[in-house]
């Protein structure tokens, strides 16, 4: 049976951030439905020009263009035998539609840590993020800036700041957040998946707490 795990917590708890870390250190690919959206922004696809607007105000893409988008990506041989998922599910009907993606191959999922920040933090953390315009690695000027300003370190590419990153959209999506993804915390408590991090340690204390968590629940 594969290796599936949801990163659960709020925007700019740090879920793309440890995603990439835990990808690799557990050999399966990062799929965060957040970046597939911004790879067909940058492509000018019709999906990238139907989430758009969603995006930019903040709002969840509507269920039929994301579920549709992340099933086609975990069909994709590289999942077979597992996959780190970022920023899906967001819903309740997206976790009962994951559930049945996974179930035909009789996959299920195995652990949820679930990333706590403060909304204070998240604000802080996301205003102040640089990301990475052609593999979307991820900055931030103070808590982790790369070594030449404006440039990433990986793979030299130009940063930029996220459109949804203005003040009044983090909140908006802070908000989308509370209402529409809390209700996932207990959803995924009571399958007894659900491991508490605190995310407000140094980066790699995160790490080192989610890979952790994903052993508990061998
Ligand atoms: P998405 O891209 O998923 O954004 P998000 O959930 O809002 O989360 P972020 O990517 O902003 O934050 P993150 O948790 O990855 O934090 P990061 O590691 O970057 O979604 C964007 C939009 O797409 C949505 O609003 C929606 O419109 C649409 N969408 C996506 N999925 C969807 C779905 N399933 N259904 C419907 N619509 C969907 O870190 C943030 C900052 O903090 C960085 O600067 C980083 O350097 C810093 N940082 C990280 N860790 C630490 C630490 N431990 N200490 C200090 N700083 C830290
Ligand atoms: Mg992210």
């Amino acid at each position: 049976m594969g290796k599936f795990i949801v990163l659960l917590g709020p925007p700019g708890a740090g879920k793309g951030t440890q995603a990439e870390r835990i990808a690799e250190e557990l050999s399966i690919p990062h799929v965060s439905s957040g970046d597939l959206f911004r790879e067909n922004l940058g492509n000018e696809t019709e999906l990238g020009k139907k989430a758009k607007g969603f995006m930019d105000s903040g709002k969840l893409v509507p269920d039929e263009i994301t579920i549709s988008m992340v099933a086609e990506r975990l069909s994709r041989t590289d999942c077979k035998d597992g996959a780190l998922l970022d920023g899906f599910p967001r819903t309740p009907f997206q976790a009962q539609e994951l559930d049945a993606i996974l179930k035909k191959n009789g996959n299920v999922i195995c652990c949820v840590p679930y990333i706590m920040v403060s909304d204070q933090d998240l604000l802080e953390r996301l205003t102040g993020r640089w990301t990475c315009k052609a593999a979307g690695h991820i900055y931030h000027q103070t808590f982790n800036p790369p070594k030449d300003s404006g440039i990433c370190d990986i793979d030299g590419s130009a940063l930029y700041q996220r459109d949804d990153d203005k003040k009044e959209t983090i909140e908006k999506r802070l908000a989308v957040f509370h209402e529409q993804t809390a209700p996932l915390i207990e959803y995924y408590r009571e399958k007894d998946l659900l491991v508490e991090v605190d995310g407000t340690q140094p980066i790699e204390k995160v790490t080192e707490a989610i890979l952790k968590s994903v052993q508990s629940k061998k």
